[in-house]
């Protein structure tokens, strides 16, 4: 028996096979079982992926014991502090952090190729006016295939990266056009002398009788957020996109099935899901009876931004963003009553058995609502914002799968217990 091999012994047959055991950089071994079905026979059975790596992958690594999360080797909090969204863009994308000329050029790429096709104005009006911006944003994000089909070959390096620059420099502009669209304002065009962050929310703000004067604390406070947001491994959006692109499919349409799952409140919908939480639990008093309701079984209630799959420990995102929450709702506000609730809704949870024993800890979406609502966003463009920031990294994980020389089309297998093989009976005989 190798070191590096893990033995399988089937008890009912006796049979009894090694596998290789792969070693990554950080993290468990992961014991190769793509021969299991060949040599033993067997499928693995694991709903929700709990123990399973779908793929190898050299962007992001998360350790949920302890709490670290980094791009690229590098973690989050220097990030956060030091660097900005493009040039963490650039980083994800990439593999390294860029020097002065390739952040020139990555930012000048991304900042001048905002504007959209004329068109997506004809194509966003058709949507209801009371449309989720989710909605849009699935829809327009999947219909740049047909505005953008020059790029669309994915064996080639060059579309791929044209690709990926026109949904980066695009998608602040189509989110505006939903907010604009459900609020029945005229479209507002970007402008390229603007940062990402800054751009966004002219886009979203500015209307064509007033210029909208961007403070610098909403424009960092946004660009810290998506750079928080900008990939997570392979959580279900990721996986979504990945699964989606296997088959062959152009990123546009694998982004925008990204964004559908993305929209869940289990995953990216849990921000939105928050405020409206907090907003009904109006006062500190109410807290004790929404912590009963989450620690009750029979009660489908979950404390919404609390818990993750990964994180066993405070999600690292969720303390930056929480500082920066509390700086923000301070300098532009003073008291926030959602963020004093939800201050001490965390307090309680966090001494409270039931959520010490689960492990379960505020993740990134329990504050970043916050910060949204400081901003004057409203709620159903939470996770379009989400969308905004995770973009680069479903597309960075896309273009690391399209180029991995092992790829093949993702295809799960089931344990079936359906109904035994039968005969057809007919229509006059049932
Ligand atoms: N409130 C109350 N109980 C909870 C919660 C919660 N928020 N989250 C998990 N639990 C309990 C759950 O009932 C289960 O209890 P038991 O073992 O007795 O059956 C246990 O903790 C484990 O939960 P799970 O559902 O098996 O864990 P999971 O890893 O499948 O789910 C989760 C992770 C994020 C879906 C879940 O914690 C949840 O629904 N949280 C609320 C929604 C939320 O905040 N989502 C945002 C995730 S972070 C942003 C992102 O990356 O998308």
């Amino acid at each position: 028996m190798g070191n590096n091999t893990v033995t399988i012994t089937n008890n009912s047959t006796g049979e009894s096979h090694e596998f290789p055991l792969l070693k990554g950089t950080h993290g468990p071994d992961v014991f190769d079982i793509q021969q299991l079905y060949k040599t033993m026979g067997l499928f693995t059975y694991d709903p929700g992926y709990k123990s399973t790596a779908s793929c190898e992958s050299r962007i992001t690594y998360i350790d949920g014991d302890k709490g670290i999360l980094l791009y690229r080797g590098y973690p989050i909090e220097e990030l956060s502090e030091h660097s900005n969204f493009l040039e963490v863009s650039y980083l994800i994308m990439y593999g390294e952090l860029p020097n002065q000329d390739e952040y020139d050029k990555f930012t000048f790429t991304i900042k001048h190729h905002s504007m959209v096709h004329e068109g997506f104005k004809n194509f966003v009006n058709g949507f209801r006016r009371d449309a989720h911006p989710m909605s849009i944003l699935v829809g327009m994000v999947g219909a740049m295939s047909s505005f953008y089909h020059d790029s669309l070959d994915i064996t080639d390096p060059l579309h791929q990266e044209i690709s990926v620059h026109r949904l980066l420099a695009k998608l602040p502009t189509l989110a505006a056009m939903a907010y604009k669209h459900t609020h029945g304002q005229p479209f507002i065009y970007p402008r390229n002398d603007l940062s990402y962050a800054e751009n966004f929310l002219h886009m979203m703000y500015a209307v064509p009788a007033e210029e909208y004067e961007i403070d610098p604390l909403h424009a960092k406070a946004l660009d810290v957020t998506l750079l928080l947001h900008a990939d997570h491994e392979q959580n279900a959006s990721t996986s979504t996109v990945r699964l989606a692109g296997s088959s062959g499919a152009n990123p546009f349409a694998a982004a925008s099935a990204g964004i559908g799952c993305l929209w869940g409140p289990a995953h990216g919908g849990a921000n939105e899901a928050v405020i409206k939480m907090l907003e009904e639990i109006k006062t500190p008093d109410n807290i004790p009876k929404y912590i009963n309701k989450a620690k009750d079984k029979d009660d489908p209630f979950r404390l919404m931004g609390f818990g993750h799959r990964v994180y066993k420990n405070y999600d690292p995102r969720a303390k930056i963003i929480r500082n920066f929450a509390k700086e923000i709702v301070e300098k532009l506000e003073g008291n926030d009553p959602l963020f004093e609730i939800a201050l001490k809704l965390e307090e309680i949870a966090l001494t409270d058995e039931y959520f010490i024993e689960k492990k379960l800890y505020p993740n990134v979406d329990f504050y970043s609502g916050i910060i949204y609502k400081a901003l004057n966003i409203p709620t159903s463009m939470f996770t379009v914002i989400f969308s905004l920031g995770r973009m680069i990294g479903w597309m960075a994980q896309w273009q690391e799968m399209i180029r991995d020389p092992k790829r093949v089309i993702g295809r799960p297998r089931q344990n079936y217990v359906g109904p035994a093989k039968r005969s057809f009976v007919s229509l006059d005989k049932r």
